[in-house]
Formats: structure tokens, C-alpha cells, sequence
């Protein structure tokens, strides 16, 4: 099959799978609450609203996500770096990703002498967000996911480890392509829709960043770590950027 035919068919059976199986739970369970109204307890009726509420959400995260991909692709150019606080982008993120991931331990440690980073604050929330949920999404709920900023040789770098099962070495290359989900659509436990690496390879080339990833699926020592390299802010740099592009 070529690569085209098979990003289609993945792209189509995603879709479907990411579509249909939230709208058939949410009409039938909107159905079954309008047919037997008074015979359905408070308790059922909550339970079944919570069920329809969490697959509406399914279907708005699948939207937001493919309108990304859309607005990667356009020719919009819409990067705003300027400088950034790693410390403080981290934190506003992990609260974010608290409102749904309430009981999970975040450790975020950070290197003293930080220097600033520059970067386009909302491109580099979305990757993080990605990465940070991919943690909580495939490891326990009773493992900590640990956050670390450091300096490494003039970068600024942001590692997410978790402690899941970890990905074996033969995926690691496919886990940025565009639907790549590992295991079989219908079988896998979590639900996605293959875009949030793709989406945040994409914006990482944008913002002058690379995304590594290191795991282990080692019984006794099973992990995956994310690692983002991001631009620190220099001024010599950014004037030199000026002057190239035709203008102070
Ligand atoms: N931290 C992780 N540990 C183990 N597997 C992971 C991890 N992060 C990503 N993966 C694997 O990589 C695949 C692609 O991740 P990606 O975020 O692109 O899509 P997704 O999580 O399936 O869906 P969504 O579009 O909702 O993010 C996942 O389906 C999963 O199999
Ligand atoms: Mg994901």
C-alpha cells in the first residue's frame, strides 16, 4: 500500500471508529433516558448524562483537533515568540491538565539558573498539553508523571516521564505521523485520534523546537520520557533575525 493510500485509510477508519462511537452512545443513551423517564432512577438518569456529557467531549476534542491540523497546513503565518518563562508555562499547563486528570501527581522539578527561552506561548501550551495527557493517558493513575525544565549547551529543555509500559523501540519512528495510533482501533482501551504528536511535531518545527523521545518497555524499568528542545532567548540572535528579514 503507499504511504498516501495508507494515511487515507487510517485517516478513514479513525474517523469513523473516533465519530461513530460516541454518537451512538450519545443518542442511545439520550433515548434511553427519554423513554423510560419515570422509571429510571435519579442515580441512572445522572450516570447516563455523565456518559452522554464525557462522549460529547470525545467529539469536541476530535473537532479542536482536526481544525489544528487544518490551521498547520494553511499558510498563515501566525508564530509570536517572544520571551518565555518555562517555569511558569509548565505550571499554567499541569493546572490545566488537572481539571481532568484530578487525582494525578505531577512533579515538576526546575534547574535554578534557568535562562529565558523564546518561544510563541500558546504553540508551545498545545505541545505540552499533548504530551502531558499522552502521560497521564497511557500510564496508571497511581504513578507520578515528573515534569523537569533544564539548561543543557544554550537550550532550554522540558522532560515528561511517565511511568507506563512504555513504547517499544519498532514505534517510536511512526508515533509523529498524521492518525498513528499503536494497536488496532477498535481494540485499543484509550480513545484518540492519532493527531496529538503529529500536531505537536508540527508546531514544534514552527517554534524552532525538537521533540525526542526515549522508553523503555523493560518489566523491572518501564518508562517513557518526552523531551523538548526549546531556543533560549538571545538578543544577538533576534537582531540578527531583524536585520535578514529586512527590518529592526
Ligand atoms: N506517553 C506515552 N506512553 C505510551 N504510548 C504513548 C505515549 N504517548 C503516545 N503514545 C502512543 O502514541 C500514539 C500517538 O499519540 P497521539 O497523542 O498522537 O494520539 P492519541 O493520544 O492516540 O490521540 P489524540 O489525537 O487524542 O492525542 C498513541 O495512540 C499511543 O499509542
Ligand atoms: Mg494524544
Amino acid at each position: 500500500m503507499s504511504d498516501d493510500k495508507k494515511i487515507i485509510d487510517d485517516f478513514i477508519s479513525t474517523l469513523s471508529h473516533e465519530i461513530r462511537t460516541p454518537l451512538t452512545s450519545i443518542k442511545g443513551f439520550a433515548q434511553t433516558i427519554n423513554d423510560n423517564y419515570d422509571n429510571l432512577s435519579d442515580e441512572q438518569k445522572k450516570r447516563f448524562l455523565t456518559i452522554i456529557q464525557e462522549q460529547s467531549q470525545r467529539l469536541i476534542n476530535l473537532v479542536e483537533n482536526v481544525l489544528s491540523v487544518a490551521k498547520l497546513e494553511s499558510a498563515t503565518p501566525d508564530t509570536v515568540l517572544k520571551e518565555i518563562n518555562l517555569k511558569k508555562i509548565v505550571e499554567d499547563t499541569v493546572e490545566i491538565i488537572k481539571v481532568k486528570y484530578k487525582e494525578r501527581n505531577f512533579i515538576i522539578t526546575t534547574s535554578k539558573n534557568l535562562q529565558t527561552s523564546l518561544s510563541d506561548f500558546d504553540k508551545l501550551q498545545q505541545i505540552l498539553v499533548n504530551i502531558i495527557e499522552n502521560a497521564c493517558k497511557y500510564s496508571p493513575s497511581n504513578t507520578p508523571v515528573k515534569i523537569n525544565i533544564k539548561e543543557v549547551k544554550d537550550k532550554n529543555i522540558i522532560e515528561i516521564e511517565d511511568e507506563g509500559g512504555g513504547i517499544e523501540e519498532k514505534y517510536i519512528s511512526k508515533l509523529f505521523d498524521k492518525f498513528y495510533r499503536i494497536g488496532n482501533v477498535l481494540t485499543n482501551k484509550n480513545q484518540g485520534s492519532g493527531l496529538g504528536l503529529y500536531i505537536a511535531k508540527n508546531l514544534a518545527d514552527k517554534i524552532d523546537a525538537k521533540i525526542d523521545v526515549e522508553s523503555s518497555t523493560d518489566k523491572k524499568n518501564h518508562y517513557t520520557k518526552f523531551i523538548i528542545e526549546i531556543p533560549v532567548f538571545d538578543i544577538n540572535k533576534i537582531a540578527k533575525r531583524a536585520v535578514e528579514n529586512g527590518g529592526v
